[in-house]
């Protein structure tokens, strides 16, 4: 406990589970999207064509299920706390595995995604990497929902449409975009786990929050923190890989956890 009231360079590393009190369900887990859309299918790029091809109404429900929750989430005590202790200078920074946006949303402006951000697009030629429109998020959004109200489903070409609707073309480049998320199978984004193991190897305490802790090679920064010396405190309401590498467990939901702190004047 004293290495982490005398912490002089904190650290925050988060999952999912930082947004759940948000409304974005988690991935792992009873409640998790994974299952309901098992991984191996709509985790990854080649999973998901194929779904498209044969289950186009699965497809179309993964993808507004998805857009409807991040289209509707606000921070909440867990993401505002800790954009705080960035302006007061008490964490150097945010690593985040969440594509939400939400930590920037409450104002921290040092966050490493490690898994991209579905706010923003990047090019598939170029590599250009920008902000998408919300609004068209929004419409895409729409637009799958008239979709899948229809008794006989979405049609595949209006459907492969609809998914692409918010894919405007590069800025710089004017060739097709994506969402600018990592899928499973794919390179993390150029610099962003290099700049992640920096501030993992030189924080002097790490607090996880939200993360089950076994996707790789995110799940191998508190380890690295750890070894540099570093405090490792956990925030969750489960026990996870991470757990017996922690100092410290704190067996609690991150939001009510977060508010408990504001409210206890941290
Ligand atoms: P997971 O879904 O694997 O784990 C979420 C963790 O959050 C679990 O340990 C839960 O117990 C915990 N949890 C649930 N509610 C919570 C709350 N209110 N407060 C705090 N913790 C809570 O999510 P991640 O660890 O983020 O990657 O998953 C890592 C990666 O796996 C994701 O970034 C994604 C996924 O596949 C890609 O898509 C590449």
């Amino acid at each position: 406990m004293s290495r982490v009231a005398s912490s002089r360079k904190a650290a925050a590393f988060t999952g999912a589970g930082v947004s759940a009190e948000s409304g974005i369900p988690t991935f792992r887990g009873d409640e998790g999207i994974w299952r309901e859309y098992p991984p191996a299918v709509y985790g990854n790029l080649p999973g998901l064509a194929a779904a498209f091809l044969f289950r186009p109404r699965r497809v179309a429900g993964f993808a507004q299920d998805a857009l409807r929750a991040f289209a509707a989430a606000e921070p909440n005590p867990a993401h505002r706390v800790l954009a705080e202790w960035e302006e007061e200078g008490r964490i150097a920074g945010v690593i985040t595995q969440n594509v939400d946006g939400l930590h920037q949303a409450a104002g921290s402006r040092e966050v490493l995604e490690l898994h991209g951000n579905v706010h923003r697009l990047a090019c598939r030629s170029c590599g250009h990497v920008f902000p998408g429109s919300r609004e068209r998020l929004r419409a895409t959004l729409g637009e799958l929902e008239r979709l899948t109200a229809r008794r006989r489903g979405p049609g595949r070409r209006a459907l492969f449409r609809a998914l692409r609707s918010h894919l405007v073309p590069c800025e710089r480049c004017g060739r097709g975009t994506r969402p600018d998320v990592v899928f499973f199978g794919e390179r993390l984004p150029s610099g962003v786990l290099e700049a992640a193991a920096r501030l993992a190897s030189s924080c002097d305490l790490l607090i996880c929050a939200g993360t089950s802790g076994v996707v790789q090679p995110a799940a191998s920064l508190p380890l690295l923190a750890a070894r540099a010396g570093a405090a490792v405190v956990e925030i969750n309401p489960e026990p996870s890989a991470l757990t017996p590498l922690a100092d410290l467990f704190v067996p609690a939901p991150a939001g009510a956890f977060f508010a408990g702190l504001a409210a206890a004047g941290r």
